[in-house]
């Protein structure tokens, strides 16, 4: 990681204008948990890698999401990242736009770095269905008639893709066999899944000041993410008067979240939201059984427990 975070601050660098910089280093170095270029190191490791090429697939990727992060937070009109107010807050839209662009760009670059033409097609392809799924939540997001379909097309877009195509591409930067580019491929999959349910469930009961963004964002943009479709597929009318009015009309009063929240517990559409991360969490574990007991096999299933326990 310090050489993915050494090649990070390379390439953020720009000859022509100090405004990329400036705004990519108010983003990037906030931090954030790093887990995506983690899992590309590990998931080459555990295959037996050896060379230093996974560290460009790290950085790529790291960048990519970094990228949809600057775009997600204009899109999602958000103040709060990584425990600073949003780049377009601080810089304005248009130049939190571009840099995320140039973060895409780099993001190119770094995949052809990695001398693989393999990895290139599946870190590309990722990046292509990352945009796809943003753009399906933009046209379904405050629709409760989607349901679980739409719910899941677009998670798996927005997020589970990158995190299968750092583990995947990771392995195979590593030589690895078809059936552990397979596993880790599943693995990145799973995780991913699980890693936004319980992104959605942190909206409505995490703490924004360890999240580091505004719990209740989802809520108050009118998202039908899991926990609000779960409540929706089992309320009586009243309560299906309620779903529509606030996701789908966004017309919010004093007490609607706490409302939700009520609803949401009582009608157990939280804990069952909480179970399907679990499962998905069984399944990335599950995966990692292609593979021999030892260190780098433990820590990844080690994230997986993070993944769905995880305060921020
Ligand atoms: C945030 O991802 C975007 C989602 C997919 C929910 P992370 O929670 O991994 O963000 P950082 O990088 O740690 O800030
Ligand atoms: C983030 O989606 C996914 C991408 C940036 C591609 P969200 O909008 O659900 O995540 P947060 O809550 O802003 O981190
Ligand atoms: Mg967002
Ligand atoms: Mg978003």
């Amino acid at each position: 990681m310090d050489k993915v975070n050494a090649e990070i601050a390379r390439r953020m660098q720009s000859e022509h204008t100090k405004l990329i910089p400036q705004v990519a280093d108010y983003l990037i170095g906030a931090g954030g948990k790093r887990l995506r270029p983690i899992l590309a190191l590990a998931a080459a490791r555990l295959c037996g890698y050896r060379g230093d090429r996974h560290v460009y697939l790290a950085t790529a990727v790291e960048f990519i999401h970094n990228a949809t992060l600057l775009h997600d937070d204009v899109v999602d009109e958000s103040d709060l990242r990584r425990g600073k107010p949003t780049a377009h807050t601080m810089f304005g839209s248009k130049p939190s736009v571009l840099v995320g662009d140039f973060l895409f760009a780099r993001s190119f670059q770094l995949m052809v770095a990695t001398g693989s033409v393999e990895v290139l097609g599946v870190v590309s392809d990722a990046a292509a269905v990352i945009i796809e799924g943003e753009v399906l939540q933009l046209t379904a997001a405050n629709s409760l008639s989607g349901g679980e379909p739409v719910y899941f097309e677009v998670i798996r877009g927005k997020t589970a893709a990158l995190f299968e195509a750092a583990t995947k591409a990771g392995a195979m930067i590593a030589g690895a066999p078809g059936a552990q580019v397979e596993a880790l491929r599943v693995y990145g999959d799973a995780l991913g899944v699980a890693f936004q349910i319980a992104d959605d469930l942190l909206d409505y009961g995490g703490a924004s000041a360890a999240l580091g963004k505004n719990a209740g964002d989802d809520f108050r943009e009118g998202k039908a993410t899991l926990p609000v479709l779960l409540a929706y597929a089992r309320a009586d009318e009243a309560e299906r008067a309620f779903w529509k009015r606030v996701i789908e009309k966004r017309d919010q009063r004093d007490g609607d979240l706490e409302q939700a929240l009520e609803i949401m517990t009582r009608t157990g559409a939280l804990a069952d939201a909480r179970a399907r991360a679990d499962a998905e969490a069984a399944r990335a574990r599950t995966a990692l059984d292609a593979f021999p007991d030892g260190p780098l096999r433990a820590a990844l299933a080690d994230i997986v427990d993070f993944v769905v326990q995880r305060a921020y």
